[in-house]
């Protein structure tokens, strides 16, 4: 069946195509419901099924003939540590450490909180948890004590998992003293912190709180896993959304462990077997989709890269481990390939090495810019695809579908719609616009399975955010266009989030932070472009009435409060100082009209705006910083 006749089953009939899917996995009760609606109205994929996200990862492939195959490679140039695990022995320690987790209390449904660096133990964590039923949420490493004190709260784990350091390219993070500062931010109390000893930084434990995740595991008797229901959490990914509080997305287990073996299959291509590299980090969604599940699901071997593009130890870093690991298909962000392609521009690196088994180089977390797609493809003859999507889908909205059928790939767009995503450009008033015509990006209720079950004890953000501006549909948050051949363009954020070097961030929680300090009247973060990270914030403040420190001192306060509390992936370097903020007559920023003068596009003035003149003197300090 090619491309549009699978698309079209889909959309006609969702419940029978995503039930003839549900025989990709092994149920441990097969469902007898395909589609149902919660309580509320929800929808709910396979409800009255059975399995376990662990079983399918693992112990599956072992009892398939599989126990001997690698089903992970760590490749660490950062620590000059390169390991590989078998089907069988990744079972091992996964079985092992969930019985080290069992007997800190971890049961079914109960959360773990995971703040690792990019080391197996990180996967073994996840997959462990998921053993037992219990509800995993990985925070990226690179987010501050702050940040990881509200996902405390908010997920209120029985245990942390985490590792005395990360290591930044030279720098180590020590993690653990993060770990506990957060934990003393927490209102909420956990039981106890498990911490991976790591030779480059030893952390001091709390006697009582912490265990040494080494001695633990080795205490530990495995165990098996756990049947759940289809509907149970697998975990809770936390997301920035437009205010300062990160949104917990809620991914199922039924749904979830369908829409990895689909993709794996369709959007990537990849079949068991194959080798399959996402260069990410497992504290964001294409970690957990791209690195753990869908490839141990789909049989394949992942690679967990403890490293950069550049600098680990050169820009043929990721070509190398193409080479070393005979990777079939490689998955990153187009910020790596603006860092690589910065040092190397013409691709010398790449020629140095045998890429022969490389068939694919598959793009997203940011929009992918045509300059990237051409030198890519220039450079590497290679197909390069790009994809859309998000924390809350869990895996590509649009795609190239090339295990279904390769379409040609047009610079800019993401392509076509992936099966199971009814794609819908609306209007303000929801009327659906026409080819070329830009609009909302909006999905068609139901979504396939895999998708968002909700906001972790949000349900009214739930609405409010994804379902009530277009009743019937989930808004995606992204602004964009359907062409004549029906692919789809998309044109970035319609709200307060951006996208910095591929690190979902938001403005607002930026503006809250640089509001509060205390000569700081208003201010307006927005995302500007940049050339290697897509997007960086910039501020612009008014200072309050009297204030004497020097502006670069309040300044620099600024950048290392957010850094501070965010974390260094924030990076808020430009903060310029404006006498006052475009604002409509009901006071609101004009942050969308501030973003098109700093980007130097053209811009329309509101006519709703207050004061027409604030406009040029707004100009006129962007002018001069643009001129340094
Ligand atoms: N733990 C601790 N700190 C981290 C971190 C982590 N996991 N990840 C990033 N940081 C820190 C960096 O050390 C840096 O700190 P510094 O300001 O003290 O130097 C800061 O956060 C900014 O990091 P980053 O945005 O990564 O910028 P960079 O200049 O170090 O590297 C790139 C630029 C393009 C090489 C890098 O951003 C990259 O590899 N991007 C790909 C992103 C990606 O894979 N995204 C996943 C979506 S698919
Ligand atoms: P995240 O939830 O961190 O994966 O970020 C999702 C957001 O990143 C989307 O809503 C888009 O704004 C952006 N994004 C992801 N992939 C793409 C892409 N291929 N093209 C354009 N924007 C993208």
């Amino acid at each position: 069946m090619g491309y549009h006749n699978e698309y079209q089953a889909s959309i006609d009939d969702p419940a029978a195509f995503w039930q003839e899917k549900s025989s990709l996995i092994q149920w441990y009760k097969k469902p007898s419901k395909t589609l149902s609606r919660d309580e509320n109205g929800h929808y709910l994929w396979y409800a009255d099924g059975e399995l376990n996200s662990s079983y399918l990862a693992l112990d599956y492939h072992v009892e398939n003939g599989r126990g001997e195959q690698t089903a992970l490679i760590y490749d660490s140039p950062v620590t000059n540590t390169y390991r590989q695990f078998t089907y069988r022995e990744l079972t091992d320690k996964v079985a092992r450490f969930a019985g080290a987790l069992q007997s800190l209390g971890v049961c079914r449904g109960e959360r773990v909180i995971i703040y690792m660096p990019m080391i197996p133990e990180a996967t073994i964590a996840m997959l462990a948890c998921a053993r037992l039923g219990a509800i995993h949420s990985v925070v990226f490493g690179g987010f501050a004590a702050h940040e990881l004190a509200l996902r405390i709260n908010d997920a209120q784990p029985k245990v942390i998992l985490s590792a005395s350091c990360g290591i930044e390219v030279e720098k180590i993070i020590p993690y653990k003293t993060l770990l506990d500062d957060a934990v003393a931010q927490a209102e909420h109390q956990v039981d106890a912190c498990v911490v991976f000893q790591r030779q480059q930084l030893e952390a001091e434990l709390i006697p009582g709180r912490d265990y040494d995740w080494q001695f633990l595991e080795s205490q530990s008797e495995p165990v098996a896993p756990v049947p759940v229901a289809a509907t149970d959490p697998l975990y809770i990914l936390y997301t920035s959304g437009t205010t300062g509080t990160p949104k917990g997305v809620i991914r199922d287990n039924g749904g979830h462990a369908v829409a990895m073996r689909y993709s794996m299959a369709n959007v990537y291509g990849m079949n068991a077997g194959d080798v399959f590299w996402a260069a990410s980090d497992v504290g964001w969604v294409v970690g957990h989709s791209y690195i753990v599940y869908g490839p141990l699901m789909a049989g394949c071997t992942t690679v967990l890269y403890e490293g950069k593009p550049v600098k680990t130890p050169d820009a043929g870093a990721f070509w190398r481990v193409c080479q070393q690991y005979q990777v079939n298909a490689i998955f990153s962000a187009p910020t790596a390939f603006r860092a690589i392609c910065k040092e190397d521009p013409d691709a010398r690196y790449f020629r140095q090495y045998d890429l022969s088994q490389l068939k694919r180089i598959f793009l997203a977390g940011e929009r992918l810019d045509p300059a990237t797609y051409h030198w890519l493809k220039r450079h590497t003859g290679l197909p390069v695809i790009d994809h859309w999507w998000q924390t809350e889908t869990g895996w590509a909205i649009a795609g190239n579908p090339v295990g279904i059928e390769e379409l040609p790939t047009k610079a800019g767009s993401a392509t076509c719609p992936v099966p199971g995503f009814n794609v819908q450009i609306l209007d303000n008033s929801g009327r659906q616009q026409a080819a070329n015509e830009q609009g909302s990006v909006a999905i068609k209720l139901p979504m396939p399975p895999g998708c968002l079950q909700g906001i972790w004890k949000n349900p009214e953000r739930f609405k409010a955010g994804y379902l009530a501006t277009y009743e019937g549909y989930y808004l995606s948050g992204d602004g964009g266009y359907l062409d004549d051949d029906g692919y789809l363009y998309i044109m970035g954020r319609t709200d307060d989030v951006i996208n910095v070097a591929g690190h979902r961030l938001s403005t607002g929680e930026m503006e809250e932070i640089v509001s509060a300090h205390q000569d700081v009247a208003e201010c307006a973060v927005v995302g500007v472009a940049d050339e290697l990270k897509g997007q960086v914030p910039m501020a612009l403040i008014v200072l309050k009435n009297g204030v004497t420190t020097p502006t670069e001192q309040i300044f620099e306060q600024i950048r290392q409060e957010v850094r501070q509390q965010i974390g260094a992936l924030a990076c808020l370097k430009k903060i310029h100082q404006v006498e006052r903020l475009p604002k409509t007559r009901s006071g609101k920023i004009l942050r969308r009209l501030i973003r098109q003068m700093a980007d130097g596009e053209e811009y329309q003035v509101p006519s709703t705006i207050d004061d027409v003149e604030i406009i040029g003197e707004i100009s006129n300090v962007l002018k001069l910083v643009a001129s340094f």
